[in-house]
């Protein structure tokens, strides 16, 4: 007896567990909190910075795709961010990157 309910309480232990455990916290979620976190070192807040090189966002053309694909590989200087942002993280930083345009 004692160790049938000492199943029961595991498995109503590990419910609880499960069903209140929090969700894995997501610190930045909007393009531009990505982009003030990883990006504005270099290409600064309003993407004019220039350091090493960086490229003036605001005069930049680019299409979307291509403006995705130069922040998954990186270019140059500029590092690959394919593995620290999923793709709607960097699919939202492309958003933000437009709008930085003039
Ligand atoms: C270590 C500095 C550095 C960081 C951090 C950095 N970049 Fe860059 N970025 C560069 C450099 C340098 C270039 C120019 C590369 C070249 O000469 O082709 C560049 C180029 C670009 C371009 C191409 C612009 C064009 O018109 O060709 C885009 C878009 C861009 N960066 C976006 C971003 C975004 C978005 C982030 C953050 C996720 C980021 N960069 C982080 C240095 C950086």
């Amino acid at each position: 007896m004692k160790r049938f309910l000492f199943i029961i309480g595991s498995i109503a232990g590990l419910t609880a567990f499960f069903a209140f455990a929090p969700q894995k916290p997501r610190v930045a979620r909007t393009g531009k909190e990505l982009f003030e976190r990883y990006c504005k070192q270099c290409h600064g807040k309003d993407g004019t910075r220039g350091l090493f090189g960086a490229k003036n966002l605001q005069t930049s053309l680019l299409a979307d795709d291509a403006l995705y694909m130069t922040i998954a590989k990186g270019r140059k200087v500029m590092p690959s961010w394919e593995k620290k942002l999923d793709s709607t993280e960097m699919g939202l930083v492309v958003e933000y990157v437009k709008t930085l345009r003039k």
